[in-house]
């Protein structure tokens, strides 16, 4: 049996994205999962799949975040803002998510002139980078009125993007074993180059790929602290020799 991981990344500042995104997350293994197919799902902020779980792509990922500021990023976005301002600015990462689709849901509010741009800039820069959207982008506003209130947005967009995911769950489960690793492969390389693009945005990703290694010489120093003081420390009491 094949097993799709769905990770579902928000970002959110007031927590409207972080519960779209974990009601998605919570519904999608029953919804998605076929005989053939079986779909996990775990929700996570953008800046934690990047920096904590080190961008672990899945063929299929749903994205759900907010505008804050001036159009910029919400918390737990930031990084995943600046990565995608990056594949905006520059032509070197155009194939570099190949292979991984998305669905994305916006929220945002029209009273602000910066309607919506932190979920533009997401999309663009994810499609720039050789990502592929699936369903429609999602746009929940604030301000919106009658059946446009933000939460039927939301509501509506979460029930009719369940069929565009379903494609996708489809196309997986109607590859070939060769296909499919073929489609693996693909998934590893963009994960890799998304490594390759941290290493620009967080000083410090290549040492935090080596945490084990910062344990083992404090260990080992405070090992050596207490040989030393072993063998160097006799107690004035005890010292009869004067
Ligand atoms: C201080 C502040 C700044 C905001 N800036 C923007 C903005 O620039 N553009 C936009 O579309 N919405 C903006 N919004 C609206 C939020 O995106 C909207 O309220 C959204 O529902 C918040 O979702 P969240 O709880 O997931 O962060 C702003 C809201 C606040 C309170």
């Amino acid at each position: 049996m094949k097993v799709l991981h769905v990770p579902v990344l928000y970002g959110s500042q007031t927590g409207n994205s972080e519960s779209a995104a974990k009601n998605l997350a919570e519904s999608l293994p029953n919804e998605l999962s076929t005989s053939a197919v079986k779909v996990t799902s775990t929700v996570m902020e953008l800046d934690d799949f990047l920096e904590k779980s080190r961008a672990p792509w899945t063929p299929l990922c749903v994205i759900v975040c907010s505008s804050y500021g001036v159009g910029q990023a919400p918390i737990g976005a930031w990084k995943f803002r600046e990565m995608m301002d990056l594949i905006l600015e520059k032509d070197d990462y155009k194939n570099a998510f190949k292979g991984v689709k998305y669905a994305m849901l916006g929220l945002g509010d029209s009273k602000y002139t910066t309607f919506f741009l932190n979920p533009t800039a997401l999309d663009s820069g994810m499609a720039k980078a050789g990502a592929e959207r699936v369903g429609s982008l999602g746009k929940a506003d604030a301000s919106g009125k009658g059946d446009k209130v933000q939460l039927n947005v939301i509501e509506e967009w979460s029930k009719t993007i369940i069929s565009d995911l379903k494609r996708v769950v489809k196309e997986l489960e109607d590859m070939s074993e060769d296909q499919y690793e073929q489609k693996n492969e693909e998934i590893e390389v963009a994960r890799k180059n998304t490594g390759d693009i941290c290493k620009l945005i967080y000083e410090d990703w290549d040492k935090k790929e080596k945490p084990a290694f910062d344990t083992m010489q404090l260990l080992l120093a405070v090992l050596v602290v207490l040989i030393a003081l072993y063998f160097n420390y006799k107690p004035k009491c005890c010292d009869h020799d004067h």
